[in-house]
């Protein structure tokens, strides 16, 4: 039979070749369990003196088995964790990635710049919805349903109709948000309450079933409005010329109004320009369609037509970028390319 010293160094021996927490366990049960080997040496005959001095042997050879089998366990967890910390250890040497730097599209450059020229000329900004009713997107501009001058829009629709009965569409153009602001904006004109005005542009996007390399499905307008007892064309000739020079940064252009036909402007024009110089130099380019806007439509912003008169403008925002930049196909907005898009980051 083996002594007690024996089984000390047993344990000691299995517990140092446990290479991992669920062996050591094991090892502790053979030796420390309730029919461990330990157990068979628990003093139990011969007089008080022998048991003592029995027992004194037991607790000491228990005692050095439970030490080595804390130090065991600690030992294992630190190994653990080495381990663990070399395989997650981070190279803090590696040189960065880096960052990409984004940029503004073209299209949305165009947009800023025009609401901080409108804006220093004294106009308000509005944004509408995207969907809108037939009222406000035909109606209201004086183009009743089944009136001709509707198909010079082709018009997305949505499958929802509005209260009337008819069905939403994505807005063919920005001129319904001449009808939202001036309804809002027209008991306060009529009350002549201070800083009462309407003149405002709204800028956004707009959609039509068109798609080639001058028009896409959706595109970007900006509206413009200005009415009140007096305002004219040559408000609009006065101011829609500064805005040109501002937006080209060019003060010798020339600006011309050309006859036209828009249902919600009488008189219209579309606003023809022309540089002086450069590669566009000598051409007329369109930029705008414009007009006195109609009397039927003040009515419909909720004032007189007698008493209050104005103009409005529409213009295509990737138009004015295409020509500020020199850019030759509308496609090219729309595609994704950054090595056309960093060119004016
Ligand atoms: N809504 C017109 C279009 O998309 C553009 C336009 C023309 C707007 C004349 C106006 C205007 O406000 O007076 O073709």
């Amino acid at each position: 039979m083996q002594d007690l010293d024996g089984i000390v160094a047993k344990a000691l021996a299995d517990f140092a070749a446990s290479a991992d927490p669920a062996s050591l366990e094991n090892a502790k049960a053979r030796y420390l369990g309730k029919s461990g080997e330990l157990n068979a040496f628990r003093p139990s005959s011969g007089t008080p003196e022998e048991r003592k001095a029995a027992g004194a042997a037991f607790n000491a050879a228990k005692q050095k088995i439970e030490q080595a089998l804390e130090a065991r366990r600690g030992a294992l967890a630190d190994a653990k964790l080495n381990e663990r910390l070399a395989a997650e250890a981070l190279d803090v040497t590696l040189p960065g990635r880096g960052r990409g730097s984004g940029g503004l599209h073209p299209v949305i450059r165009t947009w800023q710049r025009i609401e901080a020229i409108w804006r220093s000329i004294g106009f308000d900004v509005a944004d509408g919805p995207e969907i809108e009713t037939d009222w406000y997107n035909f109606t209201a501009l004086n183009n009743p349903e089944n009136h001709p001058a509707r198909s010079m829009q082709d018009t997305f629709y949505v499958d929802l109709k509005d209260e009337q009965g008819l069905p939403l569409l994505l807005r063919t153009h920005t001129s319904p948000m001449q009808v939202r602001y001036a309804r809002m904006h027209a008991e306060k004109l009529r009350q002549k309450a201070e800083w009462a005005a309407i003149k405002v542009i709204a800028p956004g996007r707009t959609y039509r079933v068109d798609s080639d390399a001058t028009h896409s499905p959706m595109f970007h307008q900006v509206e413009g409005l200005w009415i009140d007892e007096d305002i004219s064309f040559a408000d609009l000739k006065g101011t829609y010329t500064e805005f040109l020079r501002r937006f080209f940064e060019i003060d010798d252009l020339e600006v011309r109004f050309r006859p036209s036909f828009f249902p919600f402007t009488e008189p219209s024009a579309e606003i023809d320009m022309m540089f002086k110089s450069g590669t566009l130099k000598g051409r007329w380019l369109e930029i705008s369609g414009s007009g006195q806007v109609h009397p039927t439509v003040v009515r419909n912003f909720g004032l007189d037509p007698e008493k209050y008169i104005g103009f409005a403008f529409g213009s295509g925002l990737e138009r004015l970028t295409m020509l500020r930049y020199g850019i030759e196909d509308l496609r090219l907005f729309f595609d994704d390319d950054l090595r056309f898009l960093e060119q004016f980051s």
